[in-house]
């Protein structure tokens, strides 16, 4: 097969639509590898970024981008016409979800459109982007065909999700194990091919449904266990047992049990979102899929949870959440990185905000925030910022934070991620989640 050939030389032009936490990467990676890489993105400013050499986002190193952009092995554009010197392309475009939390693949659709115009004999497509099984075959495989090409013969179609954990130092793209689900025999093979030149762990399935629902099973897998221990942690706070000492504890046992933390909620852009896509397919086949909405449900109310706690903290101090100065330390949805989306700290900003409260923020990865329609800007964290405030409220415990001048300066610290674990003086002034 020619596509193999071209492939195996590195002769093969990359096209990756969608320049994000998970394309930008990927474009560099292929790059890297000796591909003649296209990135495609309907965000003119994000292209003139790339073009210039300048990185947004975290995991991309700053001179490998460069390095790549100059050399120009890696050129990004608007204009989906680029598509048709492709002869290979990976989407990997946003698949959020609508108001009411079913799956919005309006990007997934565009694309596919814009594919059905440009593709031509001997093309490898592959979705990366998360969604519910199926959306390979049903959705982009035979709008493809439309176009008179046959799969498995002059079409190569596969899913293969992007598995990657933001700010992870020891697992990137090149070394996480790469599923790949191929449509046809041929498709496996010509997938698997293309991954193999740049990722050391390839782990075939035998097709795309597969690789989907394995993908989306990960995150419900997350997310229910989550779900489990924010609610032993509502439990532990009833019984006035520490939830941390309890996992710890757990955790001692060296098989069948894997650690899990409580916080106020979960966010980014897949553990929130990516269980609702198999919740919605799953009702085709009359399941009802309870573990799914029972863990969106326990962590969707942590947020609640922790505002109501907060509450009860400042009542204590003879304070209440109206008129207050509530410091929030923290507001990006995981520890030290800038990803900003679908995070808890938003919501628990949001309801404070309906209280009449003062917030003020402090993060060293976000420098202003819009909640509710209202701009923030992070604040220096200062002593006297932590001693001006009535409760200093951690919701992400950024490494960055220095926890002893918190908890000395505070006059109470309501820490949700057990950030403060190794402060030693005034821990009785430190509230955790239970
Ligand atoms: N971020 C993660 O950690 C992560 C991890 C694994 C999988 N995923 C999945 O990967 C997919 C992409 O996620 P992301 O985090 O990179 O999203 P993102 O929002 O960071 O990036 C998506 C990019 O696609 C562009 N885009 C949107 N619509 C487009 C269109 N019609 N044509 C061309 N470009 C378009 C956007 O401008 C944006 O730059 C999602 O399905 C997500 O669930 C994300």
């Amino acid at each position: 097969m020619k596509i193999l050939d071209k492939i195996k030389d590195r002769s093969a032009i990359v096209g990756v639509v969608g320049l994000g936490y998970v394309g930008l990467p990927l474009a560099v990676l292929q790059a890297k590898t000796g591909f003649s890489v296209v990135g495609i993105d309907s965000v003119a400013e994000k292209v003139d970024l790339v073009n210039q050499g300048n990185n947004y986002i975290g995991d991309v190193d700053d001179a490998e981008l460069r390095e790549v952009v100059e050399s120009k092995k890696f050129v990004a554009s608007t204009d989906f016409s680029k598509l048709k010197d492709c002869d290979v392309v990976l989407i990997c475009v946003p698949t959020p979800l609508t108001k009411n939390k079913e799956p919005d693949i309006t990007a997934i659709l565009k694309v596919t459109e814009q594919l059905a115009q440009y593709a031509h004999p001997g093309i490898l497509v592959v979705l990366e982007s998360t969604t519910y099984p199926g959306t390979t075959e049903e959705v982009i495989l035979p709008r493809l065909e439309e176009t008179g090409l046959t799969v498995g013969k002059d079409l190569f179609v596969a899913f293969s999700p992007e598995r990657v954990d933001p700010g992870n130092e020891d697992f990137k793209t090149h070394n996480t194990f790469k599923l790949v689900g191929g449509v046809t025999k041929a498709c496996q093979e010509v997938a698997k091919t293309f991954y193999e030149q740049s990722i050391v762990k390839i782990f075939p399935l035998s097709s795309p449904r597969v690789a989907e629902m394995a993908k989306v099973f990960e995150n419900v897998f997350r997310s229910v266990n989550i779900a489990l221990v924010n609610e032993l942690t509502q439990l532990c706070e009833r019984m006035n047992i520490n939830v941390y000492e309890v996992i710890d504890a757990a955790a001692t046992k060296n098989f069948g049990f894997m650690p899990f933390y409580p916080g106020p909620g979960v966010g980014g852009h897949c553990i929130p979102l990516d269980p609702y896509y198999l919740a919605w397919k799953s009702k085709e086949y009359d399941i009802h899929t309870r573990f799914i909405e029972l863990a969106g449900e326990i962590n969707e109310g942590m947020p609640y949870y922790v505002v109501s706690k907060l509450q009860r903290i400042l009542n204590q101090q003879g304070q209440c959440l109206n008129g207050s100065q509530v410091l929030v330390l923290g507001v990006t949805y995981k520890a030290d990185i800038s990803d900003e989306r679908e995070s808890p700290a938003t919501k628990v900003m949001e309801l404070l905000q309906k209280e009449n409260t003062n917030i003020a923020y402090t993060d060293p990865f976000a420098p202003s925030i819009c909640v509710g329609g209202q701009q923030y800007k992070s604040q220096e964290l200062t002593p006297e910022l932590v001693a001006g405030s009535a409760c200093a409220l951690i919701l992400t415990a950024h490494s960055a934070f220095d926890y002893d001048m918190i908890v000395k300066q505070a006059p109470v610290v309501f820490d949700t991620r057990n950030g403060t674990r190794h402060v030693q003086h005034d821990r009785e002034r430190i509230v955790l989640l239970s």
